[in-house]
């Protein structure tokens, strides 16, 4: 019964009647192009969220084996392994190694005109930390990335 509950309760989250406020701080939207770009630079998860959820849009034209992008989480540190593993694991893969136990959230990958989301576990982020987000699309790294933090 709780489950169910619970259950409702993330579908009114989604919904677009009556959002409570805190609900809808514990959720962003990030824009990608063909460009090779997210639209977005920086994103703040408010401390108070269980779970912080990232809606990845690519609002290009390009198909994904050419422009794919998707949304993976990690330390700064973390990216650069984490790209030479997901280069390796392949587009099937989403270009994230399976089980790795760097990668904070990942996103599978999209092309023009799709969106996908990932749900980013809160408790993992610590305050006062810079966490880098990314697009493990081989070479996409460089220019595809932001900072997420946690808000005091
Ligand atoms: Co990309």
């Amino acid at each position: 019964m709780i489950r169910k509950l619970s259950a409702v309760a993330l579908f009114a989250v989604a919904g677009v009647f009556a959002l409570p406020a805190m609900a809808a701080d514990c959720a962003a939207t990030v824009d990608s192009t063909d460009a090779m770009q997210f639209t977005t630079k920086t994103l703040e998860v408010p401390a108070s969220c269980n779970e912080f959820k990232v809606t990845l849009k690519h609002v290009g034209k390009l198909p994904k084996n050419v422009m794919g992008h998707n949304f993976v989480l990690s330390k700064p540190a973390d990216v650069n392994g984490i790209n030479a593993d997901g280069m390796k694991a392949g587009a099937d893969a989403n270009y994230v190694k399976a089980g790795d136990s760097r990668v904070i959230a990942a996103s599978k990958l999209i092309g023009g005109g799709e969106s996908t989301s990932v749900t980013i576990p809160v408790a993992k982020l610590k305050a006062g930390e810079d966490y880098t987000y990314f697009c493990s699309f081989p070479g996409h790294a460089a220019l595809m990335k932001g900072t997420l933090t946690l808000a005091k």
